[in-house]
């Protein structure tokens, strides 16, 4: 298949290099003349594992390649899929200034049939739109489909997910769009789900928002079990056994980050909303999610009294491990929490740190070469994001390090058990003793 992606970001790049990984043919637009030229060069501008590799391979076979025309893209393509940004507002509510931009571009070319695929977060009923869009500046009227083909990929382990997907929607109103749609995924050998487009829509938003519930269902009880003596872990794994529940998404922590759970949430409150069905429930997830933060640097407060002057070391500044993306970071969040309050933050990222200082989202912080230079002289370390280096670290250097060994385990990485027998002081979320 001749596939054209417009939008080279996290979710474009990694769609456009996988299909072309199986095959198909495949044009990335993007309109950002920098992004182009770096893919161009063969460098990746983002940090995905093995993203790298699949790009260079299949450009090699000629089966992928980056252009900044959108006249290009949709001329070699039979399907074109849309991958541009959709960032909140200040209200909550969507920013889809680029998927009008993208749908009156693609009109303006477009002399033969195409399907137009979204495959970026929108709310609801967009594809009408862009449909509607398509339709009043093609001025020459062509035949199209608008379709809608939701991502659910996670950062740090995406090309692993677009790979070997567990469903693939389609929402789509017309059987030519479909049979070209399905004729894409046939190499995937994942089950596909055909829906309307309306709820291919929906189930983006409904899938993320029940994610997110169930990272605050965890983190409400993680305050009860610290309330309670009781353990959370423990509790995780035993609801989680529960096969109707399911273990998956039962981490506490600091709470979710990212570029999707906070923007989704505020999102699907909003839409809710505009439609007359407000989902309040949303918004006590949010609150959680917050008072969660609140709480842990409240623990941190509590224990060092003040924290005017008092070197603190962070590990860990991404939104999770194994990317670079520093978008809604919680850790970042803590790290202001930290700085405001006037203590010294030595930090340290294996791939978050450089993006942090370009895009000054933590001044005053201390960058630090390593994890064991970030503890030097500390007063206390918190675990932000769970980054498997940490893991591997040999701990009594840690202690050896520290001016006094107490952990903020933000991320229950650590055995509490064994941080004691190693003598250090150890906080976890919602653990005995934490
Ligand atoms: C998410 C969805 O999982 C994905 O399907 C969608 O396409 C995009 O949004 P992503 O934002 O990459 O993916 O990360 P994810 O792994 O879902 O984690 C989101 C946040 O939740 C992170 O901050 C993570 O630390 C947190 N989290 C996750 C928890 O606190 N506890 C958990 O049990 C799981």
């Amino acid at each position: 298949m001749d596939i054209s992606i417009i939008g080279s970001g996290y979710v474009g790049l990694v769609t456009g290099a996988c299909f072309a990984d199986v095959g198909h043919n495949v044009i990335c637009v993007d309109n950002d003349r920098k992004k182009v030229e770096t893919l161009r060069s063969g460098k990746v501008p983002i940090y995905e594992p093995g993203l790298e590799e699949v790009i260079h391979r299949n450009v090699s076979a000629h089966r992928l390649r980056f252009t900044e025309s959108t006249e290009d893209g949709v001329k070699h393509s039979q399907v074109v899929f849309i991958a541009v940004p959709t960032p909140p507002l200040a209200n909550g509510s969507v920013d889809l200034t680029y998927i009008e931009k993208v749908a009156r571009e693609i009109a303006a070319v477009l002399t033969e049939y195409r399907v137009i695929v979204d495959k970026s977060t929108v709310p609801v009923k967009t594809g009408e739109k862009v449909a509607d869009t398509i339709r009043r500046y093609n001025k020459a009227g062509v035949d199209f489909d608008v379709v809608s083909n939701p991502e659910f990929l996670r950062e740090g382990c995406a090309v692993n997910d677009l790979m070997n997907p567990d469903r693939i929607v389609i929402g789509a109103n017309g059987d030519r769009a479909l049979a070209l749609m399905k004729k894409i995924y046939e190499p995937f050998m994942a089950p596909i789900m055909v829906t309307d487009i309306n709820s291919a829509e929906l189930i983006k938003h409904a899938a993320n928002s029940f994610l997110a519930l169930k990272i605050s269902y965890i983190n409400a009880i993680s305050a009860i079990c610290e309330a309670s003596g009781a353990d959370v872990e423990k509790v995780a794994d035993g609801i989680g056994a529960d096969k109707r529940i399911g273990r998956s998404f039962l981490n506490a922590g600091l709470g979710y980050g990212g570029s999707c759970f906070p923007k989704d949430l505020a999102a699907f409150i909003a839409i809710s909303e505009q439609l007359g069905a407000p989902f309040t429930l949303l918004k006590e997830v949010q609150e959680i999610n917050k008072t969660q933060r609140e709480r842990f640097v409240k623990k941190i407060r509590d224990t060092l009294w003040v924290l005017k002057d008092k070197k603190i070391a962070i590990w860990g500044l991404t939104f999770k491990p194994d990317t670079d993306d520093v978008r809604s970071s919680v850790a970042i969040d803590v790290a202001n929490d930290l700085l405001r309050e006037g203590a010294v933050v030595q930090a340290y990222d294996p791939k978050g740190m450089a993006r942090i200082e370009e895009l000054k989202l933590c001044p005053g912080i201390e960058m630090k070469g390593s994890a064991l230079e970030a503890v030097s002289d500390a007063e206390a370390l918190i675990l932000a994001t769970e980054w498997n280096e940490f893991n591997n670290i040999d701990l009594d250097e840690v202690k050896k390090a520290m001016h006094t060994p107490i952990i903020f385990d933000g991320r229950n990485l650590f055995d509490p058990g064994t941080m004691t027998q190693l003598g250090f002081q150890y906080y976890g979320i919602g653990r005995a003793g934490g």
